[in-house]
């Protein structure tokens, strides 16, 4: 029953020849495609986390996390040159591992990227608070810009962030590649200016103690801090809109990646060597749960503040070290770049939901098209009303560890199935083969299921109980509307421009329409 239900790749891959999507995308728009949605809360907002959990130590969780992301990176990019089609890792565990886990999949998907918006949307109001404070001396109360875990009540302005980028989604608002542009410019520009600015005061003392909790704290905040690498599977998500996906996903996954990791290590190094990024310890020497009111309480009662307490790690590092006018600079770029990660994830999201919705594991309503602005909207506000939720009340912490889970547990799953495909289906054409594959996939594996249960407890557990609603989703309703289960191996083609910008029919192209069953 496991491996039943399986919609072949050659269906799979007719479907999205036919489609008549604009493949406008090249190698260099994909990377800072990828760059956009990658660069974000991860290293503007939870570096702090990460020092909270291991210290300077935390160098080596983002080598870890990145490690773990490059050879996940590196099967993706078997897979999505392989099957350029929408709705990433939950398409190609559909036509590898069959139906019962690709929903497993795409229901884990929806951990990444629902919850993540709602990360990030914390995030950005961490950012946005200090922005007023700084620009406007308007000091907005803890209890409304903190969740109720954080020591406070309702995190107002997060709520805010995720109902406007909500309401630009449902208009039609989508990123163009002009606004991408700058605002990929404008991260990079942030961060290569702390980066020229910290370096050269480091003091290496303050990389002693290196790991003051040892390596179980470097591990949970590898697993923490992955969640900054996430974003690059975005990419492959694009991949019916690009020109040679053969060619250019490669380039887009792997080069993306590349540039990320090595800001992230800079900047890092910048944050510990500058200001220190000692953990705050409990009476028992133990370290305060980041994202805890008890963290909240400690680092009220500190007469020097510490980067583990600022909920805008980077700007806040730069006002300390001397630099407050290019601090609120850095401060400035995160809160006008930070919404647009929120735009891409939840744009994943609906990218997903149609996708499973389309193959009949979800309500056809789901993927209703508004009349006037032509976007699935339905699933947009649904989407929408999670992600303000979760913003409103969690910490961004543990929004980014649950999100971690989903985003682990895909990843395996596609290095598991770019495996089996090898043994299946060897003969098929793989533009791009993953290097030393009897290495790099069993690693990803492993690596991913490292992160995977260095997380919490209380994450694995919501991980848990979240899976289990998703197999009882699936038997009580998606098993027994499944087209591939009913039959129907092709999928509906009037969709093709979904979620829909009006794509206007190329000359003598005939308008997509119909379905053949
Ligand atoms: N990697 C993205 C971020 O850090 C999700 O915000």
């Amino acid at each position: 029953m496991i491996l039943d239900r399986v919609k072949p790749l050659d269906a799979i891959l007719a479907t999205a020849e036919k489609k008549s999507l604009h493949r406008t995308l090249g190698a260099f728009q994909l990377t800072m495609l990828g760059v956009g949605a990658i660069i974000g809360t991860g290293i503007f907002v939870l570096t702090a986390e990460a020092a909270q959990k291991a210290g300077p130590g935390m160098m080596v969780a983002f080598i870890i996390a990145g490690l773990v992301c490059a050879v996940a990176a590196l099967c993706y990019a078997e897979m999505a040159s392989m099957v350029p089609v929408s709705g990433s890792a939950y398409t190609y565990s559909y036509a590898v591992m069959g139906e019962l886990l690709a929903w497993m999949v795409g229901w884990a998907l929806i951990l990444e990227y629902t919850v993540a918006a709602g990360a990030v949307s914390v995030g950005w109001s961490g950012y946005f608070v200090g922005l007023l404070r700084e620009f406007l001396g308007i000091d907005l109360p803890a209890a409304w810009t903190l969740g109720p875990i954080d020591g406070g009540i309702m995190n107002v302005p997060a709520f805010l962030i995720a109902l406007l980028v909500t309401w630009l989604l449902i208009i039609g608002t989508r990123e163009s590649a002009m606004v991408n542009a700058v605002l990929v410019a404008v991260k990079v520009a942030a961060l290569t200016l702390f980066v020229v600015l910290a370096l050269p005061v480091m003091n290496a003392e303050n990389f002693e103690p290196f790991a003051p909790l040892g390596f179980a704290g470097i591990s949970a905040a590898a697993a923490s801090i992955f969640f900054a690498y996430v974003g690059f599977d975005a990419v492959s998500t694009a991949a019916e809109e690009t020109k040679n996906p053969q060619r250019n996903m490669p380039i887009g996954l792997i080069g993306s990646l590349a540039i990320c990791t090595i800001f992230y290590l800079l900047v890092a190094a910048g944050v510990i060597g500058t200001v220190g990024a000692q953990p705050l310890l409990d009476a028992q020497g133990n370290g305060i749960p980041a994202g805890s009111s008890e963290l909240t309480a400690a680092c009220a009662g500190l007469a020097t503040e510490a980067v583990v307490c600022s909920k805008e790690a980077l700007a806040w590092t730069l006002r300390e070290i001397g630099w407050q006018q290019i601090g609120n600079l850095v401060g400035l770029a995160a809160g006008l770049a930070l919404p647009s990660v929120v735009l891409m994830m939840m744009f994943g999201q609906t990218r997903i939901f149609f996708v499973m919705s389309r193959d009949g594991l979800l309500p056809e309503a789901l993927s209703k098209v508004h009349p006037k602005y032509k976007t699935p909207h339905v699933v947009t506000i649904i989407t929408g009303v999670f992600v303000a939720f979760f913003a409103a009340l969690f910490p961004v912490g543990a929004l980014a560890d649950i999100s971690n889970s989903g985003t682990l547990f895909a990843f395996a799953m596609v290095a598991f199935a770019v495996l089996m495909l090898r043994r299946t289906d060897p003969n098929r054409v793989r533009p791009f083969r993953t290097p030393a594959i009897m290495v790099v996939a069993p690693l990803a594996i492993a690596g991913c299921l490292y992160l995977f249960f260095s997380l919490s407890g209380y994450t694995l557990a919501l991980f848990a109980g979240w899976a289990v609603i998703g197999l009882i989703v699936y038997f009580g309703y998606s098993r027994s509307r499944s087209h591939v289960g009913r039959g129907i191996v092709d999928v509906h083609e009037d969709d093709a421009g979904i979620p829909p910008q009006p794509v206007p029919p190329l000359p003598g192209v005939p308008t997509p329409g119909g379905k053949d069953a």
